[in-house]
């Protein structure tokens, strides 16, 4: 028996949820468009749908706050930010590399809208690899009930890293020369194409650092409890305290954090981009090479 307060319940969720996203992607599943190339497809509504019952079963008092449209219970003490299916491109395109999202955040009576509670609960699962990612505020983080750890690298130099790219608005996002520069300076920068999988990857030391512009709370909330209790550090891109809705996010082991945030100061300021060769530079080069 669990003495854990709310990750037994949520988990018996996601699960469930997983279960049905399992089902949904072997079958394959027609992909409709909200914008330009954010994609949805019925998998997303039907499993928000199914997680939004099961939790005002258990949880009646609970409020949730869905990617899909679901924005219920929002005065209560305790909130869920469920993302049903993070990685709905991968998804869509059978790449085996999606999860379910679930963080619920604690707001004591007199909070603000636009300020923060505490997260306290959180659970991300994998369900094409049966992973099960938990936390509950203090207690430690896990994978499949062992508990999970940041990685100890101690330099960037010397991690894997991974970032992502919205969908929406990709043309005012300047995280392309992010990737190109953090490609340089690490073992290697992952675009897996799921927020949650790359927090959740984080709190068990399969990567050093994950970054992203303009997430929102249900792509994070869980991820963000996970590494704080596996004992990394997130922040925003100036080593501030992250908010859910900071639209910034730069999770770590803690041990490489700094260098990070160094990192991103130096190329906001426009210093440190190491030159590449332009794609015109690379055909003179290659053509001399043809030349010869
Ligand atoms: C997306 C994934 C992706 C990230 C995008 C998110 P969705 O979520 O987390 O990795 O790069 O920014 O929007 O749309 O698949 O739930
Ligand atoms: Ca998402
Ligand atoms: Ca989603």
């Amino acid at each position: 028996m669990s003495d854990l307060t709310w990750v037994p319940k949520a988990a018996a969720i996601a699960r469930e949820a997983g279960a049905r996203l399992r089902e949904f992607f072997s079958e394959g599943v027609a992909t409709e468009y909200k914008g330009d190339v954010d994609l949805v497809t019925v998998a997303d509504r039907t499993v928000e749908k199914l997680i939004r019952t099961r939790l005002s079963e258990v949880f009646p008092d609970h409020g949730m706050y869905g990617e899909e449209g679901t924005r219920e219970k929002l005065e209560r003490e305790f909130r869920w930010y469920v993302d049903p299916l993070d990685g709905t491109t991968n998804f869509a395109h059978g790449f085996p590399q999606f999860c379910v999202s679930m963080g619920l955040e604690q707001r004591p009576a007199g909070l603000e809208q636009e300020q923060d509670g505490v997260l306290v609960a959180a659970v991300i699962y994998d369900p094409m690899r049966d992973e099960l990612f938990s936390a509950e505020r203090g207690r430690g983080a896990k994978l499949n009930g062992r508990p999970a750890r940041v990685s100890r690298i101690p330099d960037l130099a010397e991690a894997l890293v991974s970032t992502g790219f919205p969908s929406r608005k990709r043309h005012e996002n300047p995280n392309i020369h992010f990737y190109h520069e953090f490609t340089l300076r690490s073992h290697g920068v992952r675009r897996a194409g799921s927020a949650a999988l790359d927090l959740a990857y984080v709190a068990a030391g399969r990567l050093e650092a994950f970054w992203e512009f303009n997430l929102n709370p249900w792509d994070t909330a869980a991820g963000i409890l996970l590494v704080e209790e596996a004992a990394g550090r997130v922040s925003d891109f100036s080593g501030n305290r992250v908010q859910l809705e900071s639209r910034e996010v730069l999770a770590s082991n803690g041990l490489i954090h700094d260098e990070m945030v160094g990192f991103f100061q130096n190329m906001f300021a426009g210093r440190d981009l190491t030159p590449i060769p332009t794609p015109e530079e690379f055909a003179a080069q290659r053509a001399e090479r043809a030349g010869r």
